[in-house]
């Protein structure tokens, strides 16, 4: 069969596309630079110098294409205003405590909301140059190929991601009885340190499912639609639809695996 390639992208995808890669262009220039770095709330929640030349980047390449657009971006908030009924809900470095130590695993992710729906998604990998892009309806690419979630039937044959929120020691038993429970039934579990990314390699099916508590929505906005339109079930640990606004717990998979992941996520510990 032949290879299914991403065409007659919307307009407003390609502008996030080439919002993302100016930024991305910006993030691996700073990459392993001296550059300064402060606490946002507690000691390890970090924002640097490029957090905010990447977000001010973002920003001011879409509005000069798409005026009148309102944004929802991690270090400036709400701007704009939401006269063309669009949001665009923007990380511009997902992965901010790699970036400050020198790890490359980081993103740029930008999610396009109409009129209160995620209708497109671009999550860019700078320093693998992977470009993850969804369109609602039209499936789930990387660099311009299609991509599917994996086809692990069962959670003991199947890889995990996740990641832990930075108040993590406020509420620890959130995550971490989770986290042993899962690795005490054999399954390996990784923590990139980039919630974006764990999303973008779940819909690709590096991942079968990844887990973690409290995102915020630029965090997943675009990684809620990628997986989805790769063939990936997206919800609560309770099984209830997410929502990416809802700072909730959110269980990511191949849907093959959903339902044990649930059973095992909600099993009183
Ligand atoms: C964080 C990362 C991390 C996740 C945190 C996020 P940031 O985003 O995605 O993997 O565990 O919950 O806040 O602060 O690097 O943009
Ligand atoms: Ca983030
Ligand atoms: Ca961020």
């Amino acid at each position: 069969m032949a290879e299914e390639k991403q065409t007659n992208l919307s307009e407003l995808t390609l502008i996030a596309i080439e919002a993302a890669l100016a930024a991305g262009d910006i993030l691996r220039q700073g990459f392993g630079t001296h550059f300064q770095i402060k606490s946002k709330s507690g000691h390890h929640n970090l924002v640097t110098e490029y957090d905010h030349k990447a977000e001010q980047s973002i920003i001011e390449f879409i509005t000069g294409n798409v005026p009148n657009s309102q944004f929802l971006a991690e270090e400036s908030g709400a701007s704009g205003s939401n006269k063309n009924g669009i949001t665009w809900i923007v990380d511009p470095l997902d992965g901010t405590v790699n970036f400050a130590h020198q790890i490359p695993i980081f993103a740029v992710s930008i999610g396009i909301e109409q009129d209160g729906k995620v209708i497109g998604g671009v999550i860019l990998q700078p320093m693998t140059q992977e470009l993850f892009v969804a369109e609602v309806g039209k499936g789930a690419f990387m660099n311009g190929r299609k991509i599917h979630v994996s086809k692990a039937p069962v959670l003991k044959e199947s890889i995990l991601a996740t990641g832990f929120p930075y108040n993590l020691a406020e509420n620890p038993s959130d995550c971490i009885e989770h986290f042993v429970d899962i690795l005490k039934a054999g399954i390996p579990i990784r923590r990139l340190g980039a919630a974006a990314i764990d999303l973008a390699y779940t819909a690709a099916g590096h991942f079968d499912g990844y887990f973690e508590i409290g995102l915020s929505p630029w965090d997943c906005a675009a990684g809620k639609l990628l997986l989805e339109e790769a063939g990936g079930l997206i919800t609560t640990w309770e099984g209830k639809p997410f929502d990416i606004r809802s700072r909730n717990t959110i269980i990511a998979t191949n849907g093959l695996i959903h339902n044990e992941a649930v059973t095992l996520l909600t099993r009183s510990i």
